[in-house]
């Protein structure tokens, strides 16, 4: 389908992911609205349980659960995919779309080596023989860090240590060069080094192919370095997005800044003094009546007893009532 020239790689709108229980349908995701450019970095960030991995679950079409309901719109390319038959989507995904899953082993077939594996992906996306696409597998995780990859190549994922399967993931989802790409957490388990050296290809990939790149991270020092935008997430709701210069000079939101105070202060730069965030993120079970994040947030007032729409600050949307007046909401 031919694209707009203003349509985003990328529309979701009022997306939310329920589960069914005893205690009826709880939200995990709530009507969560966002888009991707062509060849952008989204930085996607909140504590664990925002619904960060459900949502990229959801883009990707595999929240197989059969307590899971999903509503609202995904649109890649402007065609819909919510709805899709698993064949069409499927199609997509493979053609288009990668991802880099939080858990490794959910993307390995444990029966094939990860060369095997490694190869296949860049067989479907390439004219190379099998030889060559050995080679390129090698090559690859040799460039994520992998040492001895000619020999580690024909292990099996359960022959590899963690980070060396997280590895191994990030060269499968590199080697086709996605459209979009989504990266999930993708340098948790990863050593310094290596993490600089993955956050150099996912730029290499937007770079050389224009890729798009949704990177789902709890650390705002690699936001800072990686993104364009952001989207800060908290209990399954966006509460803040932006371009990144705009949010990390005036975080508009509570819980943003609390979030940049906890990026270690650089040398030379001046230490914030504000606390960092006392409690937790309410479980979809037990959300609070108004802003989710009031429990926990310093300025509340009567007004936080309304769930606060998104207002327009500049070029930020922010989610709080103290956000000054005269803002669009
Ligand atoms: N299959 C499921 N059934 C019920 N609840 C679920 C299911 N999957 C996820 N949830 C709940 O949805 C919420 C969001 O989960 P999600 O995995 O998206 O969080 P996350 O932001 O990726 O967290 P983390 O940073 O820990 O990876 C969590 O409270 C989680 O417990
Ligand atoms: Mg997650």
């Amino acid at each position: 389908m031919p694209e707009a020239a203003d349509e985003p790689l990328l529309r979701v709108e009022d997306l939310c992911v329920s589960f069914r229980s005893e205690r009826g349908l709880l939200r995990a995701v709530d009507r969560l609205s966002f888009t991707v450019a062509p060849g952008e970095i989204l930085a996607v960030v909140g504590e664990s349980g925002s619904g960060k991995s459900l949502t990229s679950l959801a883009v990707m079409g595999l929240i197989d659960d059969p307590n899971a309901v999903l509503t609202g719109s995904i649109r890649y390319r402007g065609r819909e995919l919510v709805g899709l038959p698993r064949r069409e989507l499927r199609k997509v995904r493979g053609d288009e779309i990668a991802m880099i899953f939080q858990d490794p082993m959910s993307a390995m077939t444990p029966v094939y080596t990860i060369g095997w594996q490694i190869a296949e992906q860049v067989q479907a996306h390439s004219r190379l023989t099998r030889r060559q696409a050995r080679a390129r597998a090698v090559d690859l995780l040799g460039e994520m860090g992998m040492p001895n990859p000619a020999i580690q190549v024909d292990r099996y994922p359960h022959q590899l240590s963690g980070g060396m399967r997280q590895r191994a993931m990030i060269a499968m989802a590199l080697s086709c060069n996605p459209s979009l790409l989504i990266a999930d957490e993708p340098t948790t388990a990863l050593d310094v080094t290596v993490q600089a050296q993955i956050l150099r290809l996912v730029e290499q990939l937007r770079r050389d192919h224009g890729s798009s790149i949704v990177f789902i991270t709890h650390d705002m020092g690699v936001v800072a370095e990686i993104a364009d935008r952001v989207m800060v997430m908290y209990a399954g709701k966006v509460v803040e997005r932006g371009p990144k210069p705009d949010l990390f000079a005036t975080p508009g939101h509570p819980y943003t800044v609390g979030l940049l105070d906890s990026i270690p202060p650089m040398a030379g730069a001046k230490p914030r003094r504000l606390p960092a965030i006392p409690g937790a993120p309410p479980s979809p079970a037990d959300r609070p009546d108004g802003c989710p994040f009031g429990p926990r947030c310093a300025h509340r007032h009567d007004s936080c007893r309304v769930d606060p729409p998104l207002y327009r600050r500049g070029r930020q949307d922010v989610s709080c009532t103290l956000v000054p007046e005269g803002a669009d909401a």
